[in-house]
């Protein structure tokens, strides 16, 4: 990144934080280098060997496709896809300057086929909502795929970052950690990342925008038109609050669990704000709102506006989420088929999504 090295410093280079390296006028980041906390951990969970043939996916600077060629050689043979060709020929530059064997390879790594055999390791560095069929396809038996995934259908912040392993016709997780990546975007959509339906409120006053709240989620689109408007009225009347003891906030699964809850008549909203981020359910008519929010200082609170529909179903997950023993990420597995819809067993959760099912599930914490 020697742009970001002459502006800023070699050292901010180099600190803990992803920088943003792509960013098309008033729109949203199209590529960034990862934070460097999160490129180890998952580097990590990858397992890598010398020998190791690895399919990486969003070449971005090229930056981690040089550690995976490092930790692969010698013998080993990285391909990095990136759908920006114009990145992809910078990244390519910059690898052979470094003396980094590595192919790059311009496309859409969802659909793509790269290289002859199959890949011992595939990493992905941008966040997808399913496992494409491709990637499981071009993966060798019992290979690891590590990437992020975003769990929570309604919005882009619940994301978990899963080390898979191929088993039979399907992937089981071998480790999830807390981690959040851009989307991987398809070649047809002109590289921009799609919002999601949001009903927001704000306000800018001497230049500062202040975001009271921010409700993102695809059950949004479906309610009518005056639904959405009552809801937005709602955004603006003060809520009932309480506190919601967890253990540990900082690693508290609370909000990932109540990205997978049954909304029974209601829509599931995300949320993020000045009051901080969060997830909800708001009832279809608009006329109730209850979010579970942690705020800057990591504390969750209940926040409930209008009728207490909303506020009883979130109720009844964070009931759940206590009575299954609060789990930790360490008792989270998430297995993916791809054949057939696996049967679902008391306590997980199937999310059917596109080409695969994932099964969602937890060990109980509350025995130990
Ligand atoms: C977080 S950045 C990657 C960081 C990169 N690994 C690095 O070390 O700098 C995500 C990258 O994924 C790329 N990307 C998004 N969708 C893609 C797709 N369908 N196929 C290939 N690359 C994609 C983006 O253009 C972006 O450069």
């Amino acid at each position: 990144m020697p742009e970001i090295a002459v502006r800023d410093g070699l050292a901010s280079v180099y600190a803990n934080q992803a920088l943003v390296t792509r960013a098309p006028q008033g729109g949203r980041p199209t590529s960034s280098s990862s934070q460097p906390g999160i490129m180890a951990e998952m580097l990590e969970r990858l397992e890598l060997r010398p020998g190791h043939r690895v399919l990486e996916i969003g070449a971005g600077t090229g930056y981690n496709a040089a550690l995976v060629s490092t930790l692969v050689m010698p013998g080993g043979r990285v391909t990095s896809v990136e759908l920006q060709w114009d990145l992809a020929e910078k990244a390519s530059r910059a690898l052979s300057a470094g003396g980094f064997a590595v192919d790059v390879v311009v496309g859409d790594a969802q659909h793509g086929r790269y290289g002859g055999d199959q890949f011992d390791r595939i990493i992905a560095t941008a966040s997808v909502d399913h496992i494409p069929r491709a990637w499981f396809e071009q993966l060798r038996p019992e290979g690891l795929i590590v990437t992020p995934i975003r769990i929570a259908a309604p919005g882009p912040w619940q994301q978990l970052v899963v080390a898979f392993q191929k088993a039979g016709q399907g992937l089981r997780s071998v480790g999830v950690v807390w981690g959040g990546f851009m989307y991987l975007r398809s070649a047809g959509d002109g590289g921009a990342e799609v919002q999601p339906p949001t009903v927001s409120v704000s306000e800018v006053i001497d230049g500062r925008h202040h975001m009271f709240a921010n409700l993102v989620g695809h059950g949004l689109a479906r309610m009518r038109p005056a639904a959405r408007r009552r809801l937005t009225e709602l955004l603006l009347t003060r809520p009932r609050t309480r506190p919601i003891p967890t253990s540990g906030p900082a690693n508290s699964t609370l909000l990932p669990f109540l990205a997978l809850a049954n909304q029974g008549a209601g829509v599931l909203v995300a949320h993020a704000g000045d009051a901080g981020r969060g997830m909800g359910i708001a009832t279809r008519d608009g006329r109730g709102l209850s979010l579970v929010l942690a705020g800057k200082d990591r504390r969750c609170r209940m926040l409930s506006f209008g009728e207490e529909e909303a506020s009883a179903l979130l109720n009844d997950e964070i009931t759940r989420w206590r009575a299954e023993g609060r789990p930790s990420l360490a008792d989270w597995s998430i297995d993916v088929s791809f054949d057939r819809r696996p049967p679902s067993r008391q306590g997980e959760r199937v999310l059917e999504r596109g080409q695969c099912w994932m099964t969602v599930a937890w060990s109980d914490t509350a025995s130990k």
